[in-house]
């Protein structure tokens, strides 16, 4: 009798064929920050239904702890998402079309492990810790998170606004800098990488400047094990990968957010 042909598909063709195609999500290169853009937001943290984000977290209780803002196409988070699986991670992203790229990605990687587990092949993980909104970061972010509930703040290749009466825009500036040591805990993390050397001092001189945040170097990060998020931050996201193609610069600055005494 004739053998017959094994027809199973491997989980690559799954995911090729379920996962979401940036052509098809086209969207203009940039949103104004400062329109309000007709969102709904939570009035505050404490009323996100965060079990529709991380369903497999329903029973416990946890919240979001790594934040990736202006998340773009999600690179950072599905690099994350193995590394830390019992840390939950949210991105945040202003254009409709690229957020909703985002979630229909993880939405595929999400049925693609559970094909896998189904028996057709092995996949490491089942994305089920990340997720993300289409949100204002600029507007809402304490909205979502509440005080110091955040380990790790990224910034990867933000906007850079160039023009001078553009740098109001800039994501990191002096009047949300509160906002960010306000949802970080003391000894969390802000990531930011670019590759404009401007943006780059720029957000240096500001952090640096803030009383809550101090410089942290890169060797520092990696002999306290955080050397798998400095990479995925240099290495990961879509705009970070075009940097590279491109054979241009990343210029990486990081900060703690600094423990303050009541009394002192
Ligand atoms: C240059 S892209 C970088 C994307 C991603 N971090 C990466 O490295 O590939 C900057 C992203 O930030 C988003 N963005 C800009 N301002 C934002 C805001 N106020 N809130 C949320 N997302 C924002 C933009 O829509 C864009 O996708």
């Amino acid at each position: 009798m004739a053998k017959r042909k094994r027809t199973q598909a491997t989980s690559s063709q799954i995911e090729n064929f379920l996962l979401p195609q940036k052509k098809h999500y086209r969207q203009r290169a940039h949103a104004n920050p400062f329109s309000d853009h007709s969102l709904d937001y939570p009035s505050s943290p404490g009323v996100i239904h965060w079990a529709s984000h991380y369903p497999a977290f329903h029973d416990t209780g946890k919240i979001p702890e790594f934040a990736d803002i202006g998340c773009g196409f999600g690179g950072l988070l599905i690099a994350l998402a193995p590394l830390f699986p019992d840390v939950l991670m949210l991105g945040m992203e202003i254009r409709v079309q690229v957020s909703q790229y985002v979630e229909d990605r993880i939405a595929a990687l999400r049925v693609t492990a559970s094909e896998s587990s189904a028996g057709i092949d092995a996949i490491p993980h089942d994305y089920q810790n990340v997720s993300v909104v289409r949100a204002n970061a600029m507007k809402f972010l304490p909205n979502y998170f509440s005080k110091h509930s955040l380990s790790s703040l990224f910034f990867l290749f933000p906007d850079p606004h160039f023009k001078s009466r553009k740098h109001k825009a800039r994501i990191i500036s002096p009047t949300l800098l509160a906002e960010y040591a306000f949802v970080l805990r003391p000894g969390g993390i802000v990531y930011t990488i670019t590759d404009v050397k401007d943006l780059h001092e720029w957000m240096k001189v500001h952090l640096t400047a803030f009383p809550l945040f101090e410089p942290v170097d890169e060797e520092t990060l990696r002999k306290e094990g955080k050397g798998p998020i400095i990479d995925a931050v240099y290495t990961s996201t879509e705009e970070g990968k075009k940097v590279q193609r491109n054979g241009g610069d990343k210029w990486l600055a990081c900060f703690r957010r600094v423990q303050v005494s009541r009394n002192s």
